[in-house]
């Protein structure tokens, strides 16, 4: 069975493990949270390659025959250092979550040319602008809007208890109008950060409440398929088959087994601890 390593700088990459497991049962994961250097997405370009190699390569020690950066800020920032520092194939989440927009624009009745794709992701993200130049290069005319508060409030738990999700849609409704009001005629809501998918449902409630419908993409599952569709080996469904999962998390394992299960949506059994340094 084959081994394909998912790194995340957080829990975050779950989210696209979650998908993955679903489209390719029959292989072996082993999934970084590099919970202990998180977040990301508020680092210098430098810093945010040195972390992501060393943790791509303690992936590919691990046996990874085959990685996914299910990180924006990583993939965003240093998926060319990635890919020149490793022997296999690595596949990031950007190309996918262009792949995903340019099909939503391409199904809509505004077509490519008059679709608007407004990006959410972390700073470091956006100030790369690495989803304007993928989007651009694909024909798609796009706003990026950098959103640091979200990321806490999903590692909070901040979605379910009125008080708190309150202030999530508060921020939400914000970070929204700040983005559209750049770009009033976007119809396209790209989620460039591996934590937005679990806020999907009050993004949804939000665009509602400022009566401005948009086509959702969530990164996560287009990078899911489009590893599939990259697979080097084929896929073998066996019914029933349960993938081997194995984690690893660089700080706390119980906090990596809470916050985790929520994104992976079933309870991680295995978690070890790793020293990659500082
Ligand atoms: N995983 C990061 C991303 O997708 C979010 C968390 C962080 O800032 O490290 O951009």
């Amino acid at each position: 069975m084959k081994t394909i390593g998912v790194f995340d700088s957080g829990f975050g990459g779950l989210t696209v493990l979650r998908e993955l497991i679903r489209l390719i049962p029959d292989a072996r994961y082993v999934y970084l949270g590099d919970t202990a250097r998180l977040p990301y997405g508020s680092k210098s370009r430098e810093t945010i390659a040195r972390y992501a190699i060393s943790s791509a390569k303690f992936l590919v020690d691990r046996g990874a025959d085959l990685l996914v950066i299910a990180c924006n800020t990583a993939t965003a920032l240093a998926i060319d250092d990635i890919r020149a520092a490793l022997p296999i194939p690595v596949i990031g989440v950007v190309e996918p979550g262009t792949q995903a927009a340019l099909d939503a624009a391409k199904a809509s009745s505004r077509g490519i040319e008059e679709t608007h794709v407004v990006v959410l992701a972390t700073a470091a993200t956006t100030q790369s602008q690495a989803y304007s130049r993928s989007l651009s290069a694909a024909g798609l005319l796009s706003t990026e809007k950098a959103c640091p508060l979200l990321v806490p409030l999903v590692e909070e738990g901040w979605l379910e208890q009125p008080a708190q999700k309150a202030v999530t849609l508060e921020v939400l409704r914000v970070y929204l109008l700040e983005g559209l009001e750049k770009a009033p005629n976007a119809n396209v809501l790209l989620l460039g950060c591996t934590h937005y998918p679990l806020l999907k449902p009050l993004i949804e409630t939000t665009l509602k409440t400022l009566h401005h419908p948009m086509q959702i993409i969530d990164s996560a599952a287009a990078t899911a398929q489009a590893v599939a569709e990259a697979l080097p080996w084929p896929i073998v469904p066996v019914e029933g088959l349960q993938p081997e999962l194995l984690f690893y998390a660089t700080d706390s394992i119980e906090k990596f087994q809470r916050l985790g299960s929520s994104f992976l949506n079933q309870p991680l059994a295995q978690v070890r601890l790793v020293d990659l340094g500082g």
